[in-house]
């Protein structure tokens, strides 16, 4: 099958052909309908990232279970499914608590060593999925416990947005930071993925929704998802700006960019006993600096989200129906579909600020 596999960091990805394996035990095998870009894959092309090298990139998919393992009894050929990277081992701690997203032994649900590789590449070395899925790819082999069945009315293309992006944002205001119905919250970053967490606010009953960018056009299509003001970061100061339409400060702000800057920014806006959510993956390494005074002089909060704090075989099916409901907007953040081979030119768009989000579509 055809997939497109990063082999050194930083790199471009390379559309090669790859040897897939079947579905061993707990395993399903799923043909990919739709592929959203997330700009997670682009921190690890770019080198500020590391991950285990050859590896199919992307994980943000949806698609239809074509096999299953001997031992799968949930799943069955014909089911329409959207895949998750918060694979859960379902007994750790953190899963028993509900936390799936942080689960410290998803090594317990992967497939074991003493098995062939679920993919290898022309010159039969193993190639590593990226995020336990590898969804760059015509056909994915993962556990049953990182996908979802999903109902057949739900159109793949855009159920393949709540693999990563929509469940990252929305997870991030109702799970992770809990927005309260008539609270202040700001979005830095008007992505894939502070759309959705723009998204979750509105439809949490946030009074106030600030989406701040520095791309004109994304604050556009934020006041269309649901914010209710935008600001320019790059024409000046933008706590500055969100403190004066707030008088003082947001209760809730989202970082869904990945910079220190970005995360700093986040924090210095917050009213006292507000919430800084760090959703960005900030460059491995990197320090955040707070002023120290402000966490007990003012009981601010600042907390990150893993995938939202997902619990996403319960709250992937409640996305779908919020979107069938006319309340969630995907079609909106969709403003390109391309095929597999054009995954790079797909990311130059990223790269520019000139796409919301990018599918790739196999079905064309
Ligand atoms: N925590 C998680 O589990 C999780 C999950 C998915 C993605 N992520 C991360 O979320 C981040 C966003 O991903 P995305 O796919 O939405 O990316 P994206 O590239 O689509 O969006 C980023 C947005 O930030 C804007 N931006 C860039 N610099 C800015 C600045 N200085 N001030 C204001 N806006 C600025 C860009 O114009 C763009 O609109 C990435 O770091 C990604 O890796 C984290
Ligand atoms: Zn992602
Ligand atoms: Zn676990």
């Amino acid at each position: 099958m055809k997939a497109a596999v990063l082999n050194r960091i930083p790199g471009e990805l390379e559309i090669e052909d790859v040897t897939l394996d079947a579905p061993r035990d707990n395993e399903v095998l799923v043909r990919v309908s739709a592929s959203g870009l997330c700009h997670s894959d682009l921190h690890f092309m770019e080198g500020l990232w590391n991950t285990k090298l050859p590896a199919v990139m992307g994980h943000e998919a949806a698609g239809i279970v074509e096999a299953v393992g001997e031992d799968v009894t949930d799943f069955k050929a014909g089911d329409h499914v959207i895949t998750c990277l918060s694979v859960f081992c379902g007994k750790c701690r953190w899963c028993l608590a509900g936390h799936l997203s942080i689960c410290a032994n998803p090594g317990a649900v992967a497939r074991p060593k003493s098995a062939p590789p679920a993919i290898v590449n022309a010159a039969g070395e193993r190639v590593a999925q990226f995020a336990r899925l590898g969804a760059f790819a015509e056909e994915m082999v993962v556990h049953e416990h990182a996908v979802v069945k999903i109902p057949e009315n739900m159109p793949l293309d855009v159920a393949a947005l709540i693999g990563c992006g929509v469940t990252t944002g929305l997870g991030a205001v109702f799970r992770t930071a809990r927005v309260e119905p008539g609270s202040s919250v700001a979005v830095i970053g008007a992505g894939g993925i502070g759309l959705s967490a723009i998204q979750g606010a509105r439809i949490a009953g946030a009074a106030k929704i600030i989406a701040v960018d520095v791309v004109d056009h994304k604050l556009d299509v934020a006041r269309q998802l649901g914010a209710t003001h935008v600001v320019n970061g790059a024409k000046g100061d933008p706590v500055e700006a969100v403190k004066e339409l707030t008088l003082g400060g947001v209760d809730f702000s989202f970082e869904a960019i990945g910079l220190k800057q970005t995360a700093e920014q986040a924090w210095a806006m917050l009213a006292p006993r507000g919430t800084a959510t760090i959703i960005g993956m900030v460059p491995f390494g990197t320090k955040i600096e707070i002023p120290g005074h402000e966490i007990f002089m003012q009981e601010k909060i600042l907390r990150g989200s893993m995938m939202g704090s997902n619990q996403f075989r319960t709250d992937m099916p409640r996305f779908i129906d919020l979107y069938l409901d006319g309340r969630l907007l995907l079609d909106e953040m969709v403003t390109g579909r391309i095929t597999l081979d054009e995954v790079n030119e797909g990311y130059d768009l990223m790269r520019r600020g000139e796409s919301t989000r990018t599918v790739i579509s196999f079905e064309n």
